[in-house]
């Protein structure tokens, strides 16, 4: 019997993200293109004292992280403790390196690494597919989180498609200071769109190709995200961080999903240094990391 497991999730960002009109449930259906890149968190899944219930703790960067039962990992774990025939006592820790509430499905890496954690704490032996089933119903980006790679989203972002990719991207992610509700963000969009008419969602050919390429450049030139005007209107400071890439030789900028966090594609690892530097310099932002993907979805690197 294993005694914990420790999964690796990673970040994300929309390479694009096409935002329909709203649905009467309050979500919009969307078509999105996520990649995975390589900032993790490390979630420690092991058997809990006898009668402590679900428990979590938190290292790293952890300002803002809920540790109640608010929080998506502890309430992914009592949704695998309430579907299948566990013990009821798990006890959570999570290594924190994804900024929280920064548009990088913190959160969601979080709650897929308890579902993929729990899978093989207890060898349920979950087919991966059921495993994107179980993390749908708890958020949008989850699916992707176990996933990983680059995939198209559809539906809520949780109906995935891998997508046909080459080569490595570099990226400067630059953090903001306080983070960014996404019901929020996405209720402005509909506010700045009030009275027009919305287009089903799509992702274009011109992203797809690219990718199959493997040309950053033309990524970067079919970047866009139709959250962006919205997080801008709600923390203008986002134009600010958004054009100071762009005056330091960034192939393409974007707000990465709901935001705050910018998401800066750059042609090499060189450049990443040299605009991660400048960023950090320039006062503009909170934090600037380098990042590459794709990386892989959330997996097993520890057993306890
Ligand atoms: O699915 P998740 O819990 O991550 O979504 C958080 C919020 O983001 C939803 O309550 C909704 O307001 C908004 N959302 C949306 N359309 C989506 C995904 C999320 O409106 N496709």
């Amino acid at each position: 019997m294993k005694r914990g497991v420790v999964v690796r999730v990673p970040a994300k960002v929309n390479l694009q993200l096409s935002v329909g009109p709203v649905s009467p449930d309050g979500y919009h259906e969307i078509a999105t293109v996520f990649q995975a890149v390589s900032l993790f968190d490390d979630v420690t899944v092991k058997v809990g004292d006898d009668g402590s219930g679900i428990t979590l703790t938190a290292s790293g960067i952890t300002s803002g992280v809920p540790l109640d039962s608010s929080n998506l990992a502890v309430r992914a774990a009592a949704l695998m403790v309430n579907r299948y025939d566990i013990p009821k006592d798990i006890a959570l820790h999570i290594k924190k390196e994804i900024p929280v509430a920064g548009g990088m499905a913190g959160g969601s890496a979080d709650a897929a690494g308890v579902i993929v954690g729990i899978d093989a704490l207890f060898d349920l032996g979950i087919a991966r597919d059921e495993l994107e089933k179980l993390a749908s119903e708890l958020g949008s980006d989850i699916p992707f989180s176990i996933s990983g790679g680059i995939a198209v989203g559809r539906g809520r972002g949780d109906e995935l498609t891998p997508a046909l990719s080459r080569g490595t991207y570099h990226w400067v992610l630059a953090t903001s200071g306080q983070g960014l509700s996404t019901p929020a963000v996405y209720q402005e969009c509909d506010r700045l769109r009030e009275g027009m008419e919305i287009a089903r969602p799509g992702v274009s050919d011109a992203m797809m190709q690219a990718l199959r390429a493997g040309d950053a450049q033309a990524v970067g030139a079919a970047m866009s995200n139709d959250l962006q005007a919205a997080a801008c209107s709600l923390k203008p400071a986002l134009r600010l961080i958004l054009d100071v890439g762009n005056d330091y030789g960034a192939l393409a900028s974007v707000v990465s999903g709901s935001g705050p966090t910018v998401a800066f594609l750059v042609d090499d690892e060189e450049r990443a240094l040299d605009l991660t530097v400048a960023l950090s310099s320039s006062g503009v932002v909170a934090g600037a990391v380098r990042a590459t993907g794709p990386v892989h979805g959330a997996r097993v690197v520890e057993t306890l």
